[in-house]
């Protein structure tokens, strides 16, 4: 092992790469170690990021939309049969608090019949707009293959193949709660995907400037896995985005409450931010504007419009990196494997909330959460498979 990696794992003191320093490290760990930024482990013991001055953002509301549907539509048909609307598919994630242990979007979330969530997320980009949409689909190295072959498998289903290209996100080392970055296996570190916010980096990274470039892209429209009510490349929600002059839209539901856990559009030091709702004061949960309705009361769902022009601007300046517990399996010092019911370890992420916050400005736009919010995050309860299947019933959607 090169002296400076060695030096670096007794200046940090890894407890369980310390038996490297001695004999053999396998050329996979060694390159991992190489690659990886070892400036995040300092960030385990930072205090929270300090925020900015927030103030409330107004949204487009369904009371200003609903009369201006049409206007909004036909503008927004007009650019998507430009070709300058893409979509992109955020399905890198591990989904472990659905405990699923394949690529989210290869869940079955029919009853009767099957029908998967990459299934129907297709169906719904098709609703909106047809068939001619480029969809970019992001994934990891974890899930990756089996992605691609799960898309192959079923045809794609019925979606033009020309049309999707899938690219793989960047991973990063996890590290205990102490700092110790931790192994996978006897030749891998555990490694996790970096976060949602890296997507447009490794869009680029993979090559799909040119194919952007080519099919004339203007607008991304970059999307959850998770919500299976959700429309993709909504053309009313474009047409609005674009007719504001913005360079960015969000999708918003109204909170369900004041304190509902979902991070609510607003301005940061007058930049377009999303304040999560453990950094809400009660003060700014319930603050009210002259009708009633709550300033920082509409959430974002993970469905966002971005400029290409703007993307290419910010993706040369870098995103935060966040710290975030998860349940990770990990080799323990006498080489076992161990699965932890609890989290166990922090992972390092970049967050696509971040590159809103870049932007110059953006639209919160109102959907009705009835017909576009059903996200699958967990097994059972709130956001769950069950919610979820109760959401696309109402819709009329056979399951
Ligand atoms: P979540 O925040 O729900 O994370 O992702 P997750 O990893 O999928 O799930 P949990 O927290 O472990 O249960 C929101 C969206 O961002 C994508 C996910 O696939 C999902 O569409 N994502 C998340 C990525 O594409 N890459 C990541 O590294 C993280």
């Amino acid at each position: 092992m090169k002296d400076t990696l060695k030096k670096r794992i007794q200046d940090t003191d890894q407890k369980y790469l310390s038996r490297f320093l001695e004999g053999e490290v396998p050329g996979r760990i060694e390159k991992q170690l190489e690659e990886m930024d070892w400036s995040c482990l300092g960030l385990i013991h930072e205090k929270k990021r300090e925020r900015g001055h927030f103030e409330p953002l107004k949204a487009m509301e369904l009371s200003e939309i609903t009369p201006r549907r049409e206007e909004f539509r036909a503008k927004g048909m007009e650019i998507i049969k430009q070709g300058k609307v893409g979509a992109v598919l955020l399905a890198g994630g591990q989904g472990t608090r659905l405990g699923f242990d394949r690529a989210k979007g290869m869940f079955n979330i029919g009853v009767h019949k099957n029908l998967y969530i990459f299934e129907q997320l297709i169906e719904n980009l098709r609703q909106a707009a047809g068939e001619s949409i480029p969809l970019y689909i992001m994934t990891s190295e974890k899930n990756d293959k089996e992605t691609r072959e799960f898309f192959k498998e079923h045809d794609y289903f019925g979606y033009n193949s020309d049309f999707i290209r899938f690219f793989v996100q960047e991973m990063v080392p996890a590290v205990d709660f102490d700092g110790n970055i931790l192994l996978e296996s006897e030749d891998s570190l555990a490694m996790s995907p970096n976060g949602n916010g890296g997507w447009f980096k490794s869009m680029l990274k993979a090559g799909l400037k040119q194919d952007l470039e080519e099919k004339g892209v203007e607008w991304l429209n970059v999307f959850a896995v998770d919500n299976v009510l959700q429309r993709i490349a909504d053309p009313v929600f474009v047409g609005a985005t674009v007719l504001s002059g913005c360079v960015c839209g969000a999708k918003v539901v109204k909170k369900a409450d004041p304190y509902e856990r979902v991070g609510a559009m607003c301005l940061e030091n007058g930049r377009p931010s999303i304040v999560e709702y453990y950094d809400l004061t009660p003060e700014m949960a319930e603050a009210v504007d002259e009708s009633g309705t709550l300033l920082y009361g509409f959430g974002v769902i993970l469905n966002y419009l971005f400029s290409v022009e703007e993307l290419m601007e910010i993706v040369k300046s870098s995103l935060p990196l966040h710290v975030v517990e998860k349940k990770v399996p990990y080799r323990d010092e006498a080489g076992v494997l161990q699965k932890p019911a609890e989290p166990n370890a922090f992972k390092f992420e970049t967050l696509i909330l971040d590159m809103v916050y870049m932007m110059k400005n953006c639209l919160p736009f109102e959907v009705c959460r009835e017909r576009e919010f059903a996200p699958v995050k967990n097994a059972v309860g709130t956001d769950s498979v069950e919610s979820a299947r109760e959401l696309l019933k109402k819709n009329g959607i056979a399951i």
